[in-house]
């Protein structure tokens, strides 16, 4: 007798996107003209082709795979050299950082390495997770058995949420109990909030003190464009003591579908075993990867190392200039609709407060229905996400602003 994996009936609801795909799909399947009209806003999907300093590069890449001379096969599975030297001397060591190459691990995906990273951390850890937050961070830790069941209202046993709402600016404080394992996004998926340096200094100090790891989503980095925003947790003393980041090139370098993305596990972080011995995280990490990972395509690594080329940078800045554009005009056209809107200067992420009494999914209702635009739920990011809804800025520059318009023109 084969017995499954029972966590996962613990799970409370469908993957997020999934889910609004189905409702959009039964919406589109009965509504043709409708159909032809639609914007999608939801899921945050780069809409913009590679930048031509990265296909170049990748171009080059695949001449090379196809002459005996220089074809290559498996490679290192934390990533190529040229890759891990780009990354660690260019986002890190550039401003100041002290990150090594060996500290920095290549993978196919953020998404992928947030719920990976859970193979070398204990299940007995206390997590703290931000309420509205990006799902798999939950999700991945019911999946591997790190919470008990959920409860009435879909909270999990075992998480400390944190809850962020406009009165704390949508960035939580260290909480008074303690706590294991910390995630943090900056800038914020959903919110579009970016913690500030006092407050990132806040968590680390909380993290050192407790001996907890801050696992720090960094995807969103390449939208920070105000002075005393954080670029990287370790831009905070003691933070290689207590924190591994997440960053990935989906939302810079547009590599959605291409996938790439890193994590830097550095040398000096611990955790402890049952027994109260410390031990180092990165030769588990590495363990890990060679283990269970072959590597990112070099096609793949060939394109990501361009993104550090100076075209690739003036290519990927443009790109990003034009998703805070489209950024902008949402944030003007729902303002002018008269909607509480947060977020959208710092990320990709419009963050905006459905009318009074109506529910995210209500909202997305309407917005489909009547706008014929997707927008994502806010309640699907957790109960603090009730009563909003998040507007992906991932657009041409003609669908941005057509968005806007519809949103102005609809009557709550
Ligand atoms: C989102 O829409 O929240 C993101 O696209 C999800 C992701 O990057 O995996």
């Amino acid at each position: 007798m084969a017995f499954l994996n029972e966590n996962y009936l613990k799970l409370k609801a469908g993957y997020l996107f999934p889910e609004i795909g189905r409702r959009v799909k039964a919406f589109t399947d009965g509504n043709p003209t409708a159909a032809a009209r639609l914007i999608r806003c939801g899921i945050g999907d780069v809409t913009e082709p590679l930048p031509a300093a990265i296909t170049a590069a990748m171009h080059r890449a695949v001449d090379e795979l196809s002459v005996r001379a220089s074809f290559k096969g498996y490679g290192p599975e934390q990533g190529y050299d040229f890759l891990r030297h780009a990354i660690a001397e260019n986002d890190f060591r550039a401003h100041g950082l002290d990150v090594a190459d060996d500290e920095i691990f290549v993978s196919d995906g953020s998404k992928c390495d947030c719920g990976a990273i859970l193979d070398i951390l204990g299940g007995q850890n206390v997590l703290a997770i931000t309420d509205p937050v990006y799902p798999v961070y939950v999700d991945t830790n019911v999946m591997v058995g790190h919470t008990g069941p959920a409860d009435e209202q879909g909270a999990y046993a075992g998480i400390h949420y944190l809850p962020c709402t406009p009165q704390n600016g949508f960035i939580p404080e260290p909480p008074k109990e303690k706590v294991d394992v910390i995630y943090l996004c900056s800038p914020n998926n959903p919110t579009g909030a970016a913690a500030n340096r006092a407050q990132l200094e806040a968590w680390v100090k909380y993290a050192l003190a407790n001996r907890s790891i801050i696992l720090f989503d960094a995807a969103y980095e390449a939208y920070i464009g105000e002075a005393g925003i954080p670029h990287s947790i370790y831009e905070i003393p003691g933070a290689r003591e207590c924190a591994i980041e997440f960053r990935s090139f989906s939302k810079n370098g547009g590599f959605t579908g291409v996938r790439c993305a890193f994590t830097v596990v550095p040398k000096s972080l611990l955790a402890a075993t049952a027994t109260g011995e410390w031990k180092p995280l990165h030769p588990l990490w590495s363990r890990r990867m060679t283990t269970k990972f072959n590597g990112v395509s070099y096609i793949t690594q060939r394109g990501a190392e361009a993104v550090y080329s100076p075209e690739g940078k003036a290519q990927v800045r443009s790109l990003i200039e034009h998703y805070l554009g489209n950024a902008r005009i949402l944030v003007a056209g729902a303002q002018q609709a008269g909607l509480t809107v947060f977020g959208g200067r710092n990320a990709p992420y419009i963050w905006v407060g459905a009318p009074a009494g109506v529910t995210s999914w209500q909202a997305f209702d309407r917005i489909l229905n009547e706008a014929n635009v997707v927008i994502t739920p806010g309640s699907g990011f957790g109960r603090n996400g009730e009563g909003f809804f998040r507007v992906s800025a991932f657009n041409s520059r003609a669908n941005a602003e057509e968005v806007a318009r519809r949103l102005v023109a609809l009557k709550w």
